[in-house]
This record gives C-alpha cells, structure tokens and sequence, in this order.
C-alpha cells in the first residue's frame, strides 16, 4: 500500500500534553511515595521516557509485552502477554503507561491481568485515546489526547514496525493507486 504521511500532533503539542499529563499524576501521587510506571512495550517507549520525566516522583520503570497488530492495522482481539512484570507490584502504586487505546482488548487485558496481583492501586495512562473504536468498556484515568478513528505513527507508534521515531504524530493516508 502506497501512502502518504499527514501531521496530526505535531512535536511542540506533544511536548506541552505530555507534560501536563506528568504534572497532573505528580500531583495526585505525591502522597503514595513510590509509583511503578508499566510500560507496554514497544509503542509506548518514547512516550513513557518523556512523561516520567515530569513526575517528580520515585518511579520504578518496569515493562510488559503484549502481542500486537503484526503488520496489520486491525486489532487481534485475542491479546498475549509476551513478557511479563520484572517487579513484584502487590501493595504498590502501579500506572500502566500505553500508546493508543483503540478497541481496548489490550488494556482490558493487561489490567485484569496485573489487579490478580494486588497493586494498592491500578491505573491507566495512555498518550491517545480513540474512543470511536471501542469495543470493552476500559477505565482510562489518564489520556493526553483524543483523537478520531485515523491510524497513527510516529512519537514511538509504528506501521509494520517503521516510522516509530519520527518526533511529531503522522496520520497514515491511504494514496489511490
Ligand atoms: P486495542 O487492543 O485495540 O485497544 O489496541 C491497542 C494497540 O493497538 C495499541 O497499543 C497499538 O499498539 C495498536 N494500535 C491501535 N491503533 C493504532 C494506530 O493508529 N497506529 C498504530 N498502532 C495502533
Ligand atoms: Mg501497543
């Protein structure tokens, strides 16, 4: 498939959101001491260096993979974990940190998966959020930004593994051939 790349959000966006969001969890964590930031690797790998960075906290970093599109642009419904937690999460404050929440099988999953540990507290963060594409309904605590039912990359997100470090988030646009 031949296609074209747009700007959706562009690097300086970005910046500013990710930052907010790193502000808003300081905030409501700097009573719980120590945080636990479980990234899901790889899509959200830019996107958690950047954000804990803005917490001023104790942050551990640990990070799960789960199975993911291939090279496919449809969601597989039927979620693996692939590699699990290096750290012991029960009694700790646990904030998984994705990419995209888009149909929600994934975060569905991985949660339902860590609360059998018995974190004092789970919550989601996710850089963008496709609410249109939902199909399991998913607690998401906190979301940089919404956006509309588009494939994305760049900013860490991939297409079949490529354009993961572009600094700004592209759309993919389909060209006619
Ligand atoms: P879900 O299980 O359908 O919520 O899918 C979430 C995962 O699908 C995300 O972590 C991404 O890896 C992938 N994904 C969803 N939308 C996009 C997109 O627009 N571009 C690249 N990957 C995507
Ligand atoms: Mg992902």
């Amino acid at each position: 498939m031949d296609y074209r790349i747009d700007v959706l959000i562009d690097a300086d966006t970005l910046a500013e959101r990710v930052r907010e969001l790193g502000q808003t969890i300081e905030k409501e964590y700097r009573d719980s001491g120590e945080i636990i930031l479980v990234g899901l690797l790889r899509g959200s790998a830019v996107f958690m260096a950047d954000l804990a960075r803005h917490i001023g906290l104790d942050a551990r970093f640990d990070f799960m993979v789960v199975s993911s599109y291939g090279s496919s642009m449809e969601s597989s419904r039927d979620v693996q974990i692939k590699k699990d937690l290096e750290e012991e999460i029960r009694g700790r404050h646990v904030i998984i940190v994705e990419d995209i929440i888009d149909t929600g099988y994934t975060l569905e999953k991985v949660r339902d998966f860590l609360q059998l540990r018995k974190p004092a507290s789970l919550k989601i963060c996710t850089l963008l959020d496709k609410p249109e594409r939902r199909e399991v309904k998913v607690p998401v605590d906190y979301a940089g930004f919404t956006i509309p039912d588009v494939f994305v990359i760049g900013y860490g997100i991939d297409y079949a593994q490529k354009h993961r470090n572009l600094p700004y988030l592209g759309k993919v646009v389909p060209l006619e051939s």
